[in-house]
């Protein structure tokens, strides 16, 4: 068994945090996205993961590099445009070499793992195995309609459905899905959709079976979902303090804090809450519930609550920051202090700040 892990979307949602990185590499609880599910492949005891990457490889080759560190062999599939997942597929079938795979798109986060499926793969003999995850919106997702307990139609961001059971990130697949990816057309978004694929399973009378996700699932296309998927794996986090708490810091709930970081003064930390590496939180600090700070970042005279903070930000604002993501190397300053008052912004294209 082999593993696939897709890194090439562009992530036009999350502009601006996309436009200098790979979506993948964006950090959850300071972890950076794609990481999550390479872990999950190598601990449902895959060796070898393709990586599929568009023209944006930033970041991820830096972090992931040759797959060692993470006790995996892992090579680079290049995907010049994004031409959907049935496209990632067609253009691994090299790499398998007829091995089956497990599919999963670097944007999702499942706290299940992946195993279930492999097992749920192997103990049926099955050509295909799907999980499936009730939602409200059935028009953001690829859906799955039953027919007598079975599978019977996928439909990729419907309208309207029978059903309720979006297609996860996860996806098993025998060699039988290469034939698929060839015979099918592009869809009316010009991509070849791999819920296209996978009917063409069914009609082929191939065995496609269906895993019920047992936990969250979290896909994280706009900058609501990040936070939302921040604070689904900070609220399964174990506290860790390897930094240093000056005598006038309170804490309540579960901390992470990374080695050489260290509060000064006056600090207040309601958690869970994530604090990288080598940071100086303090004074007159206040970090909310669902707050991850990244390595090297200065934060003084604030009050912070379910946000992001990427690496290497300076944060000293007497006002208080929620609901926010703050890309690597940001400033946020005072500005009460200087007359006349006003607000000073030095802004990427596609920013959005609520003053
Ligand atoms: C893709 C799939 C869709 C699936 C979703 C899960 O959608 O096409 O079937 O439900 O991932 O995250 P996309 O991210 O391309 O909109």
């Amino acid at each position: 068994m082999k593993g696939l892990l897709l890194a090439g979307g562009h992530g036009t949602r999350l502009r601006p945090l996309t436009y200098t990185g790979n979506k993948h590499v964006l950090p959850i609880a300071n972890k950076p996205m794609l990481l999550y599910g390479l872990e999950h492949l190598k601990n449902a005891g895959i060796e070898e993961v393709g990586i599929v990457l568009g023209p944006i490889r930033e970041g991820v080759t830096e972090i992931v590099g040759d797959g060692s560190k993470f006790g995996l062999k892992v090579t680079y599939i290049s995907q010049p445009e994004p031409k959907g997942l049935a496209h990632a597929v067609l253009i691994s079938e090299d790499f398998m070499q007829g091995e089956p795979f497990v599919m999963y798109l670097g944007d999702n986060l499942l706290r299940q793992g992946v195993k279930d499926f492999v097992g749920v793969f192997e103990r049926k003999r099955a050509d295909c195995v799907v999980g499936v995850c009730p939602v409200t919106d059935v028009s953001r997702y690829g859906i799955v309609e039953f027919e007598g307990g079975r599978p019977k139609r996928l439909v990729e961001k419907p309208k309207a459905s029978s059903s309720n059971l979006a297609l996860v990130g996860v996806y098993v697949f025998s060699n039988s899905i290469f034939r698929a990816v060839k015979s099918i057309k592009p869809s009316w978004r010009n991509e070849l959709e791999i819920t296209d694929a996978i009917q063409f399973l069914l009609a082929e009378g191939k065995k496609v079976e269906v895993e019920h996700v047992k936990g969250w699932w979290k896909d994280t296309g706009k900058p609501e979902d990040l936070l939302e998927a921040n604070q689904l794996v900070l609220a399964d986090m174990q506290s860790d303090v390897k930094g240093e708490l000056s005598g006038e810091t309170s804490l309540t709930g579960n901390l992470s804090m990374g080695p050489g970081s260290k509060t000064v003064g006056t600090v207040r930390i309601s958690g869970p809450a994530i604090v990288g590496a080598n940071c100086v939180i303090g004074p007159d600090v206040f970090i909310g519930p669902y707050t991850s700070i990244g390595d090297g970042c200065k934060i003084r005279n604030v009050e912070m609550e379910n946000s992001i903070v990427m690496k290497d930000c300076a944060i000293e604002t007497g006002r208080r920051i929620v609901d926010s993501l703050i890309g690597s190397n940001s400033t946020i300053a005072d500005g009460e202090k200087r007359m006349p008052k006003g607000y000073k912004l030095i802004l990427g294209e596609r920013s959005f700040v609520q003053v």
